[in-house]
């Protein structure tokens, strides 16, 4: 029997969260309860609703049924505008990283600053900058535009946004898809130092499971809608479903499998006629 979670147990709380896009169920029936200062990695295949799931906890999508709490205050029906002042307490740094392209690092970092408070004072701008630079090993970039920045380093800053307005919590979307091993360790170890020395709590979708391992207190996985396991590293690694352990040493199944051929298969065909 599943412990029934109330909206006071954890800093953001989803109670029986139910989302569709058409006919398309994406989340059925989830709640989950994120504690204070941990970090919880969101884990499951590729269209499973990963994003879907994180985008609830900022409102950025709206349950079709089911509510979501921040500090036992639901948030899934307030207004954009009420929304404002919920999510200056949360930094969101999204798939794929999401700078804007015409602005230098600079401007990227101060664009939440900007919008969200009334600090206008150029120093002080400029120190919360170098601030938020350095905790991200990113020191002297200002100036930069991020086309001049390699996969890493714009990990990186979006990352110095995402933290500009001293959140509680941030959420990643998979902060280390397309990053070779040395430098997704590098944002692994951000992680960690900004859960340790900021007392942040962080929520984080990956397909890495390297990544998992080393940054988790807690693992989610998530199936066909619903939670399919709840626990530590070592919950996933021995978990009996042949699905978990398919996932976490990147197998394929034979359903999956077979799809694949046939859409090989098909690829084929069409290029031949
Ligand atoms: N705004 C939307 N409108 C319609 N369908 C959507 C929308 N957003 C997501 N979906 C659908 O919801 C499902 C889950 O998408 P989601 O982006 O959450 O997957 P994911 O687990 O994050 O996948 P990936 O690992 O590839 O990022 C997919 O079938 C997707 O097509
Ligand atoms: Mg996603």
């Amino acid at each position: 029997m599943e412990k029934k979670i109330e909206s006071n147990d954890g800093v953001i709380v989803l109670k029986n969260i139910a989302k569709g896009f058409s006919r398309n169920v994406v989340l059925d029936d989830v709640s989950l309860a994120f504690e204070k200062g941990k970090t919880t990695v969101i884990i499951g295949p590729s269209g499973c609703g990963k994003t879907v799931l994180i985008k609830h906890i900022i409102v950025l999508l709206r349950p079709g049924k089911g509510e979501v709490y921040f500090h036992n205050q639901r948030i899934d029906n307030l207004d954009e505008k009420e929304l404002e002042n919920v999510r200056t307490k949360m930094g969101f740094l999204f798939q794929g990283g999401a700078l804007f392209d015409s602005m230098s690092v600079y401007e990227n970092i101060l664009f939440p600053v900007k919008q969200h408070t009334e600090i206008r004072d150029r120093k002080k701008l400029n120190e919360l900058v170098k601030a938020k630079l350095a905790m991200v090993g990113m020191d002297g970039f200002e100036d930069y535009y991020p086309a001049k920045l390699s996969g890493g380093q714009k990990k990186r800053v979006a990352l110095a946004r995402a933290i500009a307005l001293n959140p509680e919590v941030i959420l990643y979307d998979e902060p280390t898809t397309g990053l070779d091993p040395i430098r997704a360790d590098v944002i692994n170890e951000l992680i960690i130092k900004l859960q340790k020395e900021l007392g942040i709590t962080s929520i984080v979708v990956t397909h890495d499971m390297n990544s998992a391992y080393k940054i988790a207190d807690r693992i989610v996985m998530l199936h066909n809608g619903k939670i399919l396991i709840d626990g530590d590293a070592g919950a996933i690694k021995n978990s009996p479903f042949p699905v978990v352990q398919q996932f976490i040493n990147g197998q394929v199944s034979e359903k999956d499998l077979k799809a694949l051929r046939q859409s090989i298969e098909d690829i084929k065909i069409s290029d031949t006629q």
